[in-house]
């Protein structure tokens, strides 16, 4: 199948091409490599001996899209192309809104324009926002308690609206909670500009010796070690999600909502902890106090997905650990290096 991938030069984007290219689709790219770089191609190129087709740009230019879309004759979209930073958006909230939503909304305009009706959007476990319980399931109210939470909402409830007035479109949302590792063979990884937000890459970087020690927001929340509690899962295993969503609810008319995640918990000491235990290193930390917009818990109820996807997240925390730090040890400055 022709896809087109926005955002495909990314973290996610380009391990789902990747699985795209050894499941024998054609993934088309579009990216305005505004987080990406180049090099990526080659990587993916090198690991499965086919190289995506790329075409530089932007999912704010419709009419660049259409062009796209019916060249490539494309036949379905995976959208990842936006911006995904929960302490950025409260700072920038135009940068958010018109990348996340308006960017979502030409593309869906351009598609519509192309005659492509099956689209897989790249959501989140934020527009969950503070759960009244955990784990989450997808009829979980929408709650969202940020600008990079609430742009993500925007897009369902106009993704939602949109498919009603237009029944024979098949639309996948699918809600990722907390992708980390990398391919295992340490070509493609998570490459942060800057100083890393996430709490995965951030202690690779402690660990590797890039930063001296690593910030632990808040020890004294209700959790067994007072420290926030998260639903970590293999990017391969987020990737082969989306490829799920391609087999199984591209051809049916609908919206389709789903949790990626493994359905369990780790606290950020546990994180630290299996870190240590992996790479045989310490890894300084302190306390710090707790961070804008963070929640104690929260982890996925995956039986949707497992029932109507016949999808299921197979790579241990160990394995997430091991991608992590090979990547890490592979490219101590991710794609600059
Ligand atoms: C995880 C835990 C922090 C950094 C983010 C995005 C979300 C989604 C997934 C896109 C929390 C703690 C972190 C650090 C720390 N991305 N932490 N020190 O916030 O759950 O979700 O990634 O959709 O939108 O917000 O992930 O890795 O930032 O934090 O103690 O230096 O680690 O408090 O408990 P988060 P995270």
């Amino acid at each position: 199948m022709r896809v087109l991938v926005t955002g495909g030069m990314g973290y996610i984007g380009s391990h789902t091409c990747i699985q795209l290219l050894n499941a024998g689709h054609d993934p088309i790219i579009v990216d305005n490599l505004s987080n990406s770089k180049p090099l990526v191609l080659d990587r993916i190129q090198k690991i499965t001996g086919r190289r995506p087709g790329f075409v530089l740009g932007d999912v704010c230019d419709k009419r660049f899209l259409i062009n796209v879309l019916q060249e490539h004759k494309v036949e379905s979209v995976i959208h990842f192309a936006g911006v995904k930073s929960v302490g950025e958006s409260n700072s920038l909230p135009i940068k958010y809104y018109e990348n996340n939503f308006i960017g979502s909304l030409r593309l869906i305009e351009a598609m519509q324009s192309a005659n492509v009706t099956s689209l897989v959007f790249s959501s989140s476990a934020t527009v969950y926002g503070d759960p009244a319980s955990v784990p989450i399931k997808e009829s979980f109210p929408i709650q969202p308690t940020n600008p990079y939470g609430r742009s993500k909402s925007m897009v369902e409830q106009f993704l939602q609206d949109f498919q009603h007035a237009n029944s024979d479109w098949s639309i996948t949302l699918l809600r990722y909670f907390n992708p980390i590792g990398a391919h295992d063979s340490g070509l493609v990884g998570e490459d942060p500009n800057g100083e890393p937000s996430n709490l995965v890459p951030y202690i690779a970087q402690v660990a590797f010796g890039k930063r001296y020690s690593l910030g632990i927001f808040g020890n004294d929340y209700d959790t067994p070690d007072g420290t926030g509690i998260r639903d970590y899962v293999h990017v391969v295993d987020l990737a082969d999600g989306h490829l799920a969503a391609l087999n199984k609810t591209i051809n049916t008319p609908g919206t389709h909502v789903f949790n990626l995640g493994t359905g369990r918990g780790h606290s950020v000491l546990e994180i630290l902890r299996a870190f240590e235990e992996h790479s045989k290193l310490k890894i300084p930390y302190s306390i710090k106090p707790r961070r804008q917009g963070d929640i104690a818990k929260c982890w996925a109820n995956v039986a949707d997905a497992h029932k109507i996807l016949q999808w299921k997240a197979t790579r241990s925390l160990a394995t997430m650990i091991k991608d992590t730090w090979n990547w890490q040890v592979m490219n101590p400055n991710g794609y600059d290096s």
